[in-house]
């Protein structure tokens, strides 16, 4: 009888354990998506705010002018997004514009992964790492036609002036539709 207990008692030890250790697991696949979720927020309200002033400045200014633009509120619009979700978020490329843009080793292997997937035509999904704490999330910036005016291949003259005057050591410029132009790097806390 003594022995039929122990042996009980030692399965109901093992179950409760077994069932433990799943729920974990369950738990970390489920903060994992919404780690993805909030990142993809976080880019999609920088995203929407950054497009919607840049499309106004070139409808009131034109192309020269949205350029002074970019150069003047690019950052201000993003900080206000930073403030608002306690977040780092940079926008960050291995052809930068602003010197203070420029990828960092990380973030270059991970253009470069973009880049591999979108030509082998796989799908992409946005890298999530964590570490001491903090979650750091990339996902790619892809260009189309809009983009393609200020950084695509034939610029206007006066645009290409005015690039010179206020970036003369600029990379971005040269790029096709549908091209991996840098990614989003967003930082918060876990
Ligand atoms: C009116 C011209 C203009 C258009 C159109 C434009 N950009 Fe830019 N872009 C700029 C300027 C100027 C900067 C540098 C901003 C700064 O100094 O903070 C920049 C910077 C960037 C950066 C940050 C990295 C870097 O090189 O400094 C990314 C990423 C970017 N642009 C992507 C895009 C995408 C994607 C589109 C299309 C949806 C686009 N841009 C359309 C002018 C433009």
């Amino acid at each position: 009888m003594k022995k039929i207990i122990f042996l009980l008692v030692i399965t109901i030890l093992l179950a409760s354990c077994k069932k433990e250790h799943k729920s974990t697991i369950i738990n970390k696949e489920k903060s994992n998506k919404n780690y993805a979720k909030i990142g993809k927020e976080y880019t999609l309200a920088t995203k929407t705010i950054l497009g919607k002033n840049l499309k106004q400045a070139i409808a009131k200014e034109g192309l020269v002018g949205a350029m002074s633009f970019c150069n003047e509120q690019a950052y201000s619009l993003t900080d206000s997004m930073q403030v608002k979700y306690n977040a780092i978020i940079k926008r960050v490329s291995d052809k930068n514009r602003n010197q203070n843009n420029k990828a960092n080793a990380i973030e270059l292997s991970y253009i470069n992964t973009f880049k591999e997937k979108l030509k082998n035509g796989e799908k992409i999904k946005p890298i999530i790492e964590k570490s001491d704490g903090k979650i750091h999330f990339y996902s790619p910036i892809k260009t189309n036609q809009l983009c393609l005016q200020c950084h695509g291949k034939q610029l206007q003259p006066n645009l290409i002036a005015k690039l010179k005057d206020l970036y003369p050591n600029d990379l971005a410029v040269g790029y096709d539709d549908n091209q991996v132009r840098g990614i989003w790097s967003i930082t918060f806390d876990e």
